[in-house]
């Protein structure tokens, strides 16, 4: 997906994957920041621990308390922090790292764009309270959803969750537990479902899909998991987390370019790389 665009935008770099214990975070960051690395992106775990990591938080990452794209940047004539590519190879010795989050804001637009929802006046069965979970409820309360319940297996995590949000975001409505009635969208931000033989996310017994409006599952391998399936039976529209997932790339190259990313192009990509071109992609982005 990011050579795609990285190609397509004419830019002569490369994105390449690197596998880093966390026990190497900082120094793997250090290094690229020396080597004067255009920019990185983050995954689990390291998300939450290079919050402590980097020269300067973004509000992204201050909102959400986690990083998965850093930007390296450096003073321009004018004193200004500047991203690297502003230099064109003749880049000062003083870089720093600049961390954002972009899953957040992703997340916000697969929604919209994927089943058109006005999350404002939303109501949300949130199921999960791990990384990811704990970010969607956060980008969900900054949304100012009308209400948002929240479910996990471990019940502590999601008081932790909830009681987070009363603080910073005390206008919003959060219930514990299964809403009694309708809602406009479950969001699956647990990982049931991964594997074909993982049970429905949530319990049957209190909470039917035929209760909601629409279902987004931040899962997107495999393309149709059980709760979609089901969720699209029972006349729910439906999106997987591709879109997410195409979105957060797409924000973090605008951060490093200062240009629009070639949308089409990267998700072309994604999908190809993700479903190997085949016809499992219709159910990805939604309505
Ligand atoms: N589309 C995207 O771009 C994107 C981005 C991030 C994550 N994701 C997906 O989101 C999912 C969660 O990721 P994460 O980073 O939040 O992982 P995580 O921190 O490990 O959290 C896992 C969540 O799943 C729940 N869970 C796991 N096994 C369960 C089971 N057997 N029964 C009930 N609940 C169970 C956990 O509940 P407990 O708290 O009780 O353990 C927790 O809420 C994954 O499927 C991941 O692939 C997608």
């Amino acid at each position: 997906m990011q050579n795609a665009g990285i190609n397509e935008l004419g830019l002569e770099w490369r994105y390449l994957a690197f596998d880093v214990h966390p026990l190497h975070l900082r120094e793997a960051i250090l290094g690229a920041k020396v080597m004067k690395f255009i920019g990185l992106n983050l995954t689990v775990p390291h998300k939450l621990l290079a919050v402590d990591m980097v020269d300067a938080l973004d509000e992204s990452a201050l909102t959400f308390g986690a990083v998965n794209t850093v930007r390296f940047e450096a003073k321009d004539e004018n004193g200004e922090w500047q991203p690297l590519r502003h230099f064109e190879g003749d880049v000062p010795e003083v870089v720093r790292s600049h961390g954002f989050n972009t899953d957040a804001d992703a997340l916000g637009r697969a929604l919209r764009e994927g089943l058109k929802l006005d999350l404002p006046r939303s109501r949300v069965l949130l199921l999960g309270a791990g990384g990811a979970g704990r970010a969607a409820a956060l980008k969900l309360a900054s949304e100012r959803v009308h209400e948002l319940y929240l479910v996990n297996r471990t019940a502590q995590k999601a008081e932790g969750v909830a009681k987070e949000i009363r603080e910073r975001f005390p206008q919003v409505n959060v219930v514990l537990g299964y809403p009694k009635e309708t809602v406009d969208l479950v969001l699956n931000a647990t990982s049931l479902g991964l594997k074909p033989e993982d049970e429905l996310p949530f319990d049957a017994k209190q909470f039917a899909l035929d209760r909601t409006k629409s279902v987004y599952d931040m899962i997107y391998r495999p393309a149709e998991t059980r709760l979609l399936m089901a969720a699209k039976e029972a006349g729910c529209a439906v999106a997987n987390g591709l879109g997410m997932l195409l979105y957060q790339g797409a924000a973090a190259l605008e951060l490093w370019t200062g240009q629009q990313a070639p949308l089409a192009v990267m998700k072309q990509a994604l999908e190809q790389e993700v479903y190997g071109g085949g016809s499992k992609v219709a159910a990805t982005f939604g309505r």
